[in-house]
């Protein structure tokens, strides 16, 4: 072996010579392994804890349904807290851990306890060894004693199933009721005066000039009436009943139904995208065109708001409008087909709907 002047020579050693293998410690039964009453004891200690984590996941149900979120109180001298969330966590707590500790007991008490060792094969199986895995599963099996511990596997599967229970009903819950008739309908009636946002004066057809825009919002829920509303009230009139009124030059409008459902070239249109309900609020004066800042669709005014560009699939809705006995713009119906983004069983007989070109 080729060495360094000043480096005494390394001996070759082999792995026999650096370490002795001590080999597996002698095997210590355990006790529920010799004594049938302490095997019979650890059955029961695990059936009971997966029972307390059943009732953690059941009474975190019941907690969740029937104690007031807003209810406060003081437990064992910790102070005023609040009792809702304290129940959550504590039923919470027992579910977690009645599985986590009786797993672990049961591995340590009633699972087969042998040392095992394994030699390495060559990959590839032969059918004999094939045949020899297939009887040592089935062996495992037996020794495992799951056919017999019927009420261990029964209760195991009993928390496991309900486990799941208080992570799901509670973002099931938490979702709130499924939207029905609200996607249908906005608050425009017929007769409801066309009120500028935010300022809630109405507007007369003579205030709307060529090239003009307005943000508007029906009567009664906009300026001083709006601020009589509840918050919750006002927002969802906020989402969904924004209109912008425009009066366009009437010989480019292309549509019939545009010039029928508006006055002289005022022509009003839901705010709300097709696309995912942004505000529609960028009016080019020169071409006409409506900008979605969200993600750039483009509505073409003078043809009855179609998408001409951008991931919007519908045209935005027109709101009809005629002038009432004072002048001022009103609206003549509510909007004819449900406004913003799209959703499943949108189409509805007697509603006219939009193109989904
Ligand atoms: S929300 Fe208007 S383009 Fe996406």
């Amino acid at each position: 072996m080729a060495t360094h002047d000043n480096v005494p020579a390394l001996v070759e050693e082999t792995s026999e010579d650096r370490f002795i293998n001590p080999g597996l410690p002698p095997h210590v039964p355990r006790r529920s392994d010799i004594d049938p009453r302490a095997a019979k004891r650890a059955e029961r200690q695990i059936v009971a804890m997966f029972t307390i984590s059943a009732l953690g996941s059941i009474l975190f149900l019941v907690a969740y349904y029937v104690i007031d979120p807003t209810l406060k109180g003081s437990i064992i001298g910790i102070g005023e807290i609040n009792l809702f969330h304290a129940a959550l966590g504590l039923t919470m707590a027992a579910s977690m851990l009645g599985i986590g500790l009786g797993a672990v007991h049961w591995a340590k008490t009633l699972m087969p306890d042998e040392e095992v060792i394994e030699e390495r094969h060559p990959q590839v199986s032969s059918a004999e060894e094939r045949a020899d895995v297939a009887q040592l599963l089935s062996h495992g099996w037996r020794s495992s004693q799951l056919n017999r511990r019927s009420a261990i596997l029964g209760s195991a599967g009993g928390a496991l199933g309900l486990f799941a229970l208080p992570l799901v009903v509670p973002v099931l819950a938490g979702l709130g009721p499924r939207p029905r008739e609200e996607l249908f309908t906005t608050n425009w009636e017929p007769g409801l005066r066309l009120m500028v946002d935010p300022s809630g004066s109405p507007i007369r057809a003579a205030d709307v000039t060529q090239g003009s825009v307005f943000h508007i919002m029906p009567e009664g829920f906009v300026g001083e009436a709006g601020h009589e509303l509840d918050p919750e009230t006002l927002m969802i009139s906020k989402s969904k009943d924004q209109v912008i009124l425009v009066r366009l030059d009437p010989s480019l409008i292309q549509s019939q139904k545009q010039l029928d459902w508006g006055v002289d070239g005022i022509v009003a249109y839901s705010k709300v995208c097709t696309h995912v309900g942004c505000p529609v609020a960028l009016y080019e004066q020169q071409t006409h065109h409506l900008l979605c800042p969200c993600h750039q669709s483009t509505f073409d005014m003078t043809d009855d708001c179609r998408v001409i560009f951008g991931p919007a699939k519908r045209s935005l809705p027109q709101l009809p409008i005629t002038i009432d006995d004072e002048g001022y713009i009103v609206a003549a119906d509510g909007f004819r087909e449900p406004i913003g983004p799209s959703f499943f069983e949108r189409e509805r007989p007697g509603l006219l709907m939009g193109d989904e070109s």
